[in-house]
């Protein structure tokens, strides 16, 4: 034993065959995967450690029924209904399809003919899994605060907090559902207080008093929280790339291997690590109107339902810092979108207008011939396995 020691060493020293050590936070079997499959260096495959899938979800920032079942449940039946929105047979799962992984393969969403929204819509399915500011521009710092930003768009669902409220109280299955999870109602069944529809900056909203607004506002808030808690059910789970790195060599074809190489060469990893591939922060690209980040932050902070306001409960997980407003940087800039599932969720980027190809083009780092064809190889590799099959239709 001792003799082969003494003689591994000695090779090692005349260079003669000998494996550097894994670096830092390499198991051994990724070390050997990097250095014989993939021909990384040291720090590459430090990056490519980093995505590891983790089986929890993080703590739901700010929402103590987020793993209710029950919120679940009530959470499903509202994403389905079509009853909420003013606008035809449009309900979450319009611009969120369980059957286009719950995207919508548009440019832009057009529920109304003629109005585009400017925003591509993203896949919900890892969602859940992100920990980071929501929304392209990160206008929402929870994941229940931004459903009501849907519902009262006028270009996507286009209704109001107070027919939201009453809708949950006129429904006998939805008041029933919401009050065991959430307590009682406010009595919405008084349209002198509570008028059948109403929003700020309309008359009939801000004619109410400052306590009912409240009472409203709580309502929506839980309609997040359950929103929220069915989100957390429709998450994808581990992916080919993930078996690969698990060592198992055949998981992944080999163009799409030397995709995975060429993507962590040419410094996509800069932006794209972690284990959902993105470092949820945000980047300027592009000239164009969009504000971006900028504008999002204004509407974050200007907003009562975010970390600071009276709907986040403290008992559950941790609130991210608030910036203090936007700075010169966050003009135009945009969220690094995760790219697991992402060969299911093209067009690209925030307002759908760029193929893999040109995005490759545009990051250009150390690009070689034929790198879109390998990259978008490993892109596809990135495809979880899918949300169980129960919670994936009304
Ligand atoms: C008309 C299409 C449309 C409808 C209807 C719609 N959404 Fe969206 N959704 C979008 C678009 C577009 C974005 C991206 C907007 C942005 O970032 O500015 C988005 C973003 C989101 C996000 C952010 C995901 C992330 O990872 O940051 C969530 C969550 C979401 N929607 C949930 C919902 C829920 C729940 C409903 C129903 C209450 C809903 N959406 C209804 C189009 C829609
Ligand atoms: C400087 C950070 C950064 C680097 C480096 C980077 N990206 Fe991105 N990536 C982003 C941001 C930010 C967006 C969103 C831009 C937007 O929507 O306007 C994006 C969007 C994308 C999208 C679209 C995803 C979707 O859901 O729409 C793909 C695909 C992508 N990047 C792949 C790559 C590849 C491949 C590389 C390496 C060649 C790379 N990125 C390098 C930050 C980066």
């Amino acid at each position: 034993m001792r003799l082969l020691l003494v003689v591994s060493s000695l090779a090692c020293a005349l260079a003669i065959g000998c494996a550097p050590p894994a670096p830092e936070g390499v198991s051994d079997e990724l070390w050997e995967l990097c250095r014989d499959d993939l021909h990384l260096s040291a720090p590459d495959c430090q990056d490519i450690a980093t995505w590891r899938l983790p089986e929890a979800l993080p703590v739901a920032r700010g929402n103590r029924y987020a793993d209710d079942v029950r919120a679940a449940e009530l959470g499903r039946a509202i994403f389905f209904d079509q009853g909420f929105a003013t606008i035809p047979e449009v309900s979450c799962a319009t611009c969120h399809s369980p059957s286009l992984a719950f995207g919508d393969g548009h440019r832009t969403p057009q529920v109304i003919l003629g109005s585009p929204g400017s925003r591509n819509s993203p896949s919900l399915l890892v969602s859940a899994r992100l920990e980071g500011f929501f929304l392209w521009d990160g206008r929402a710092d929870s994941l229940w605060s931004q459903p009501l930003g849907a519902l009262e768009n006028p270009i996507e669902m286009g209704t109001t907090r107070l027919a939201i409220a009453h809708r949950i109280a006129d429904e006998a299955a939805y008041q029933s559902a919401y009050e065991v999870i959430f307590g009682a109602l406010p009595p919405l069944d008084d349209l002198e207080r509570f008028p059948e529809s109403g929003m700020p900056g309309t008359a009939s909203w801000e004619a109410m008093t400052a306590e009912d607004r409240d009472a409203i506002d709580r309502v929506v808030a839980n309609v997040g929280k359950a929103l929220e808690a069915y989100l957390r059910r429709i998450v994808s789970g581990p992916s080919a790339v993930d078996r690969y790195l698990d060592g198992d060599r055949d998981a992944m074809p080999p163009d799409a291997r030397r995709g995975l190489a060429r993507f962590v060469e040419s410094g996509c990893t800069s932006c794209h690590s972690g284990p959902m591939l993105t470092d949820e922060r945000f980047h300027a690209g592009r000239e164009m109107e969009d504000r971006g980040r900028a504008l999002g932050i204004e509407q974050l902070l200007e907003s009562p339902f975010n970390s600071e306001g009276p709907y986040f409960d403290r008992d559950a997980g941790e609130a991210l810092e608030l910036p203090l407003g936007p700075e010169a940087r966050d003009e135009h800039a945009f969220r690094t979108p995760s790219l697991r599932n992402v060969s299911l969720t093209a067009p690209y980027e925030h307002d759908g207008s760029r193929s893999l190809e040109e995005i490759l083009a545009a990051r250009g780092i150390l690009y070689e011939e034929g790198d879109e064809v390998v990259i978008d190889a490993f892109l596809t590799q990135l495809v979880g396995d899918p949300p169980p099959a129960e919670w994936t239709h009304p």
